[in-house]
C-alpha cells in the first residue's frame, strides 16, 4: 500500500490539497482531524469536561468512532450515527484541538487510523501522520502558511458558508490551537525530521498543487 502523510497547521490547504491530489492518484483521502473532532463533539454534546483526561477516558469506553468511504468520500460514525455535518463549527475546532492533547484519546484513535492505512492506499492529513501514525509513508509533507493567511482563509471559508464570522476572533483561535497543537507532550505538530516543507503564502490552489506534485513525483 501506498501513503502520503500530510502534515500541518489549521488552515494550511491540507484537506484541499489532500482531496486533489488522492482523486488524481485514484487513493482515499482520510481526514484525521475529524476522528479528534467527532470526540470533540460527543465530549460537548455530554458537557463533559476536554481537558479531565478521566472524564474524556470514562467517555470513550464503549464509545465506536469510524471512518467509512461512500463513493470515496469520508464520513465519520459516533456510535453508528453519521455526525459528519456537525463537526465543522468553530466550537468543535476548540474542543478538537483540547480533546486532541490526551494521551488516552490520541491512543484510542492511532490503530484505527493504522488500519485504514493498511488495507487501503492513501492521502491522510493530519498533525503526526508522518511523525506517529505512518512513520514508514511513502512521502511526507508538512504543508504551511503564515497565520494572518490561514485565518484569511478560513475567515472567507466561513463567509462563503453562510456563517457569521469575525476575522480577528478567526485569527486569535488559530494563533491559539497552532500554540496548543504545537506544545502538547503527545504527538505535537511538527514536521517530521524527513519531511517536505511547503509553504503556500502567497501561492493559489494551483500554484500550491503544482508544488505538491513535484515533491510527490516518481516517490509513489
Ligand atoms: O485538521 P482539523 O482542523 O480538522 O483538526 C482538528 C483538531 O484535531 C486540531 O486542532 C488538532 C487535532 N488533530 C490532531 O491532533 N491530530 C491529527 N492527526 C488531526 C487533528
Amino acid at each position: 500500500m501506498k501513503a502520503i502523510a500530510l502534515d500541518g497547521p489549521a488552515g494550511a490547504g491540507k484537506s484541499t490539497m489532500a482531496k486533489l491530489l488522492a482523486k488524481e492518484l485514484g487513493y482515499i483521502y482520510v481526514d484525521t482531524g475529524a476522528l479528534y473532532r467527532a470526540i470533540a463533539y460527543y465530549a460537548l454534546t455530554r458537557s463533559a469536561d476536554m481537558h479531565d483526561e478521566k472524564a474524556v477516558t470514562a467517555m470513550l469506553a464503549g464509545t465506536q468512532i469510524e471512518l467509512r468511504f461512500v463513493d470515496r468520500e469520508q464520513r465519520v460514525f459516533l456510535n453508528g450515527v453519521d455526525v459528519s455535518g456537525k463537526i465543522r463549527t468553530e466550537a468543535v475546532s476548540m474542543a478538537a484541538s483540547a480533546v486532541s492533547a490526551l494521551p488516552a484519546v490520541r491512543a484510542f484513535l492511532l490503530q484505527l487510523q493504522r488500519d485504514i492505512a493498511a488495507k487501503n492506499d492513501v492521502v491522510m492529513d493530519g498533525r503526526d501522520i508522518g511523525t506517529v501514525v505512518l512513520p514508514n509513508a511513502d512521502v511526507k509533507i508538512f504543508l504551511t502558511a503564515s497565520v494572518q493567511e490561514r485565518a484569511r482563509r478560513r475567515y472567507e471559508e466561513l463567509i462563503a458558508k453562510g456563517m457569521t464570522a469575525d476575522y480577528d476572533e478567526v485569527l486569535a483561535d488559530m494563533e491559539k490551537r497552532d500554540f496548543d497543537d504545537s506544545n502538547r507532550a503527545v504527538a505535537p505538530l511538527k514536521p517530521a525530521e524527513d519531511s517536505v516543507t511547503v509553504d503556500t503564502t502567497g501561492l493559489d490552489m494551483e500554484q500550491s498543487i503544482e508544488r505538491l506534485k513535484v515533491v510527490i513525483n516518481g516517490r509513489v
